[in-house]
């Protein structure tokens, strides 16, 4: 029976037995950092491949870096200790995968140092997050999201997401499916866990990763099929919140999201008002790499056998008759 698994305090346990206690620091203070990585099911190949794993974990060891927790493991062991935890859980369909290096001390007093460190990470089934075919509809936030200088949004810290919880929270209760946060100096930021991607006069643009915006892996993923596969002009600069009223076309990247065509921005139709061509196409080109159908970039898959045995259509068919 496939079932949840966790690499908990050194082990991998089954995930109800990773409990952590009440005083970690980590839940006390929002002290931790984390990734969400993707592992997509493949009929074909009875694999679950896992998209970019060692970029999730170079930027796990980046955000720990710069929250002064400890990792100890470099990239090659915690891709290791993830395959293996996939592996145990034996899941034949799209899993979500997260890792967390924390402070795992059980101490009173907000600070970094002198607080002890540790690393989990847990594996669960996971589907669509946003709706990918019809497209969405997203507010421009009243919350405004946290400058470098306050939380290093570059870095996945747990705590900076109480940012994203209220923007989506907002959003949501407004009857939209998700917020577009901007900076301080009201300019496009990005969405709660996704960056954000506008077509202009055939150029991509995105944020500068100087706006307060997580380096998202999809999003470089993306840019880089737009201008290897389709030729276009890729460019990351400010853009104005009103641009989204007036892109041609307008789309969120990231891990949970795929590629989410947004179809409304504050109540304005963007582009057609429905998927646009150029998202449809790179949806295309990104579905084939994620499911391992695209050998150019068979490097961005790392492919797990889930333990336990497939079941094939014929037996299934004989146990039913
Ligand atoms: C705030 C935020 N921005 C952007 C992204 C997209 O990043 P990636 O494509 O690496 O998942 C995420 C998701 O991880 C996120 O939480």
């Amino acid at each position: 029976m496939p079932t949840s698994y966790a690499y908990f305090e050194k082990r991998i346990v089954p995930l109800v037995e990773a409990r952590l206690p009440v005083m970690t620091h980590a839940f006390l203070y929002g002290t931790a950092v984390f990734e969400g990585i993707r592992g997509n099911w493949s009929e074909e190949r009875d694999e679950i491949l896992l998209f970019r794993p060692r970029e999730h974990f170079e930027r796990i060891k980046m955000s720990a870096q710069i929250m002064k927790i400890a990792l100890p493991q470099d990239v090659d062991e915690l891709v290791d200790i993830c395959e293996q935890v996939v592996r145990r859980c034996g899941f034949r369909e799209d899993v979500y995968i997260r890792p967390i290096a924390y402070k795992s001390g059980e101490v009173i007093g907000p600070r970094l140092h002198d607080v002890a460190d540790d690393y989990l990470m847990f594996v669960l089934p996971f589907g669509n997050y946003l709706d990918v075919e019809a497209g969405i509809r997203c507010q421009t936030s009243s919350w405004r999201r946290v400058p470098d200088t306050s939380i290093p949004a570059r870095a996945k810290v747990n705590g900076l997401y109480v940012n994203s919880a209220l923007a989506k929270t907002e959003a949501m209760e407004n009857g939209f499916d998700e917020a577009i946060m901007l900076s301080d100096d009201g300019h496009v930021s990005e969405g709660s866990g996704e960056n954000v991607v506008i077509l202009r006069h055939h150029r991509l643009i995105t944020p500068e990763r100087s706006d307060n915006v997580l380096e998202g892996i999809t999003l470089a993923s993306v840019m880089q099929l737009a201008q290897d596969e389709l030729g276009l002009e890729v460019i990351e600069r400010t853009i104005d919140r009103s641009e989204l009223y007036v892109a041609d076309e307008c789309f969120l990247t990231g891990t949970a999201a795929h590629i989410s065509p947004v179809i409304e921005v504050d109540r304005r139709r963007v582009g057609s008002g429905a998927l646009g061509p150029v998202t449809k196409k790179l949806q295309a080109l990104f579905f084939d790499v994620l499911r391992g159908r695209n050998q150019k970039y068979a490097d961005w898959v790392v492919a797990v056998k889930p333990a336990g045995e497939a079941a094939p259509a014929a037996n299934a068919a004989k146990m039913n008759a």
